[in-house]
């Protein structure tokens, strides 16, 4: 073969060689691009209402369910926590709940829609961790007075069994009440706010 043969054989392949790199490269250019355009199913699905069965619930327990990637905390009150609600009021830092942006069905000493269950996010509001259920009577860490309630392990803040922040305590702010609804006696919807529900 002569060498202009050679050359002209050689730039073909480079051509070829050229075209393909250039076509895996648009796939990878694509992927993305598409994926930006539309919101993907798991993204829906992160900000979906998510259930919580409540049927199995007993009063002094407390179960946890996860709605938009946190901890949202359902506790079945017993009669005596709902009626010591009413003698902690001078002990906490809002307790009507009178910071704005929170639910209606809110503005109780109970913060719920029924005095019985108590539905909160589960983050301190003063720098995010995670407080600890500690529903007993006067425990030797926690004083003669307290009736139950959370404690956050980081700074020491301390809530009620309504996620009222007691006074003197570094979180500012009661914990958020997320939206939420009945959709029967045993179920709870968390993520939307059903209105009169
Ligand atoms: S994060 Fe809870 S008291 Fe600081």
């Amino acid at each position: 073969m002569s060498a202009a043969g050679v050359d002209l054989k050689k730039r073909r392949f480079l051509t070829a060689a050229t075209s393909a790199v250039a076509g895996v490269g648009a796939v990878f250019v694509a992927v993305p691009f598409l994926g930006s355009w539309a919101p993907s199913a798991r993204a829906r699905a992160a900000g979906a209402p998510a259930e919580a069965d409540i049927s199995k619930l007993e009063p002094g327990q407390k179960i946890n369910v996860k709605w938009r990637g946190k901890p949202v905390w359902i506790v079945r009150r017993t009669e005596q926590t709902v009626a010591d609600l009413s003698k902690l009021t001078d002990q906490l830092a809002d307790p009507a709940s009178d910071v704005p942006q929170q639910p209606e069905y809110c503005k109780n000493e109970y913060r719920s829609r029924k005095p019985e269950y108590l539905v909160a996010v589960g983050i301190c509001t003063h720098l995010g961790c995670s407080p600890t259920f500690r529903p007993e009577m006067a425990p030797d860490d926690l004083g003669a007075d307290w009736l139950g309630g959370f404690y956050c392990p980081c700074h020491g803040s301390r809530f009620d069994l309504a996620a009222r922040v007691y006074s003197g305590f570094p979180a500012p702010t009661n914990l958020v009440i997320p939206p939420y609804y009945y959709i029967s006696d045993s179920v709870i919807l968390i993520g939307e706010d059903g209105g009169a529900a």
